[in-house]
């Protein structure tokens, strides 16, 4: 079976990893791992972006070549991805043979079948943007400032005919409504694409640009920006061997919403149907983390910046905030004090507190053996049913990507889970003798702990080694399969489960 194929936008090589690349690569892991708790294999690419100006750029003042710039930023994202325990299954560079030997055969393609042609530009050149503006660019008659210099230059270059499939892609788009999420961006495509649409130039003379891959008709020029990063998606895929329909088409590329409209919904479908090649299945761009300033001040005086936060606390927690406090598809402003209260409150309180006083009761009611549920009562059914619910309703959301309000229901769960111990009280049955309140304290017991491992299930693919903790601690193994695990069945009763555990200590 076609495993489920996952991309992310490839980094540029540029900078050091920060908290944008940081989330969409987590996103990415929770949507793969998500699958595969749900059965489906799944095929997951992230890479890096090595071409262009600034990577020249960069180079060159630090008087070194560009590869060697690229592969210390490339070990730079790679331990990012360690670091955030992301369980990707490639790692694309665009400077690889694999790469460039594709993005050579389909330009070469294009150019034979008269869609690429050469002619003269004329225009306004933005060095820090790397593009040509146009008027609608300007703010009050002048450039801004984020374009920094700006020159008027002619130069001959080569153009592909993305104009002529204006027509085909809006009709695609409004035959596939689900084509880009959230879906308020797949309007905002079609009302781009209500203009008229350019023809695109996709090189540059290298004299002005070495670092690219040369264009396999004119080795003078090199292919520039998106006609070379775009075309990793299927590089990776190994595009021109027989594996190819293996794995493509795509199911899903995950993006920031910067580069939805025109580059993944505009240009990748157009060149993708021009080089005759499927469509991948959908776009999921999200929004962006705003912050004051790359540093965020702690009361204490000391700075930190949110990647420290995953030394500081572990991935998972890191994985979760970031998951919890970020709705796909809009922004969100990063803040210390929502880290630390989510922390304290979503993790330690609730969560945490839950396993730690449930490890201890067993172990000092029934010597650590999970009890038999005897009695089916009020408090029993509302639980199970509470349980029945979130299953339903997280699903659905982890199916459409929306992990905030999955979690937000797992949260909710977990706290009717310690809600139940309040009504049922097993620390005052715990002192009675009479037989009634011995069976009310087992079934509370075995009740708490199969909600705890329901409840810890649906965490595996936002908290991975939480989940394991959890599970080892009730003498389970890693979840595999969420088809097996999710069923209320007190599975756990008559297995010794292992001492408590702080899982989320004060910081
Ligand atoms: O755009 N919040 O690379 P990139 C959330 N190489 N996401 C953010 C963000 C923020 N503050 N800042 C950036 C490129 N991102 C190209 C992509 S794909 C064929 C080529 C996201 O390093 C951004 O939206 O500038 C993009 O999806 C990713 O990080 C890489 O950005
Ligand atoms: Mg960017």
């Amino acid at each position: 079976m076609k495993p489920y194929y996952l991309t992310t936008a490839i980094d540029y090589a540029n900078g050091s990893p920060h908290l944008g690349h940081a989330y969409e690569k987590v996103l990415a892991d929770v949507i793969s791992r998500t699958k595969r708790a749900m059965g489906q294999k799944s095929h997951f690419v992230t890479g890096l972006d090595e071409h262009g100006q600034k990577v020249q750029q960069g180079a060159e003042k630090e008087g070194i070549e560009p590869q060697e710039r690229c592969d210390r930023v490339a070990k730079e994202f790679t331990d990012m991805l360690t670091e955030l325990n992301i369980s990707n299954d490639d790692y694309i560079r665009t400077t690889e043979t694999r790469h460039k030997k594709v993005v050579s055969s389909l330009l070469q393609d294009l150019y034979d079948r008269g869609e690429i042609y050469m002619s003269e530009y004329r225009g306004f050149y933005s060095t820090r943007a790397e593009q040509f503006l146009q008027e609608k660019d300007k703010v009050d008659g002048d450039w801004p400032e984020i374009f920094g210099e700006v020159t008027e230059i002619t130069e001959k270059n080569y153009f592909f005919k993305l104009g002529k499939y204006q027509d085909w892609l809006l009709e695609f788009l409004q035959e596939n409504p689900n084509f880009i999420l959230p879906s308020h961006r797949q309007n905002q495509v079609i009302e781009f694409l209500s203009e008229p649409l350019n023809d695109l130039c996709i090189s540059r003379p290298k004299e002005r640009l070495s670092w690219g891959i040369p264009l396999p008709f004119d080795q003078e020029y090199v292919t520039y920006v998106w006609f070379d990063a775009l075309v990793n998606y299927v590089s990776a895929a190994d595009f021109g061997e027989k594996t190819f329909s293996n794995i493509w088409p795509a199911d899903l590329h995950v993006i920031g919403k910067d580069i939805l409209a025109p580059p993944h919904a505009v240009y990748w479908p157009i060149m993708l149907k021009a080089c005759n090649i499927e469509l991948p299945k959908q776009i999921l761009a999200h929004g962006w983390w705003t912050s004051s300033g790359a540093k965020m001040s702690k009361s204490a005086g000391e700075t930190i910046s949110p990647l420290d936060l995953v030394k500081l606390y572990g991935s998972d927690i890191f994985r979760f905030f970031v998951m919890r406090e970020m709705r796909v598809g809009q922004d969100a402003e990063f803040s210390l004090d929502r880290f630390e209260s989510r922390y304290r409150a979503d993790l330690g309180n609730d969560l945490g507190n839950l396993v730690s006083r449930l490890l201890h009761m067993c172990t000092n009611y029934f010597d650590s053996i999970v009890p038999t549920s005897h009695v089916l009562d009020t408090p029993e059914q509302e639980l199970i049913e509470k349980w029945e619910q979130t299953r339903k309703i997280t699903l659905t959301f982890f199916e459409e990507f929306q992990f905030s309000q999955g979690l937000e229901q797992i949260s909710g769960f977990i706290r009717a889970i310690n809600k139940y111990a309040d009504e049922r009280v097993p620390w005052k049955l715990a002192k009675s003798t009479e037989e009634g309140d011995l069976k009310n304290l087992q079934t509370c017991i075995s009740t708490m702990v199969e909600a705890l491992r329901l409840a810890n299930s649906l965490l595996v693919a936002v908290m991975p080694e939480i989940h394991e903790k959890i599970n080892d601690r009730l003498g389970l193994s890693a979840t595999e399969n969420w088809d097996l695990d999710l069923d209320w069945d007190c599975r756990l009763s008559g297995r010794k489960l292992k001492e408590k555990i702080i899982l989320f200590p004060r910081k």
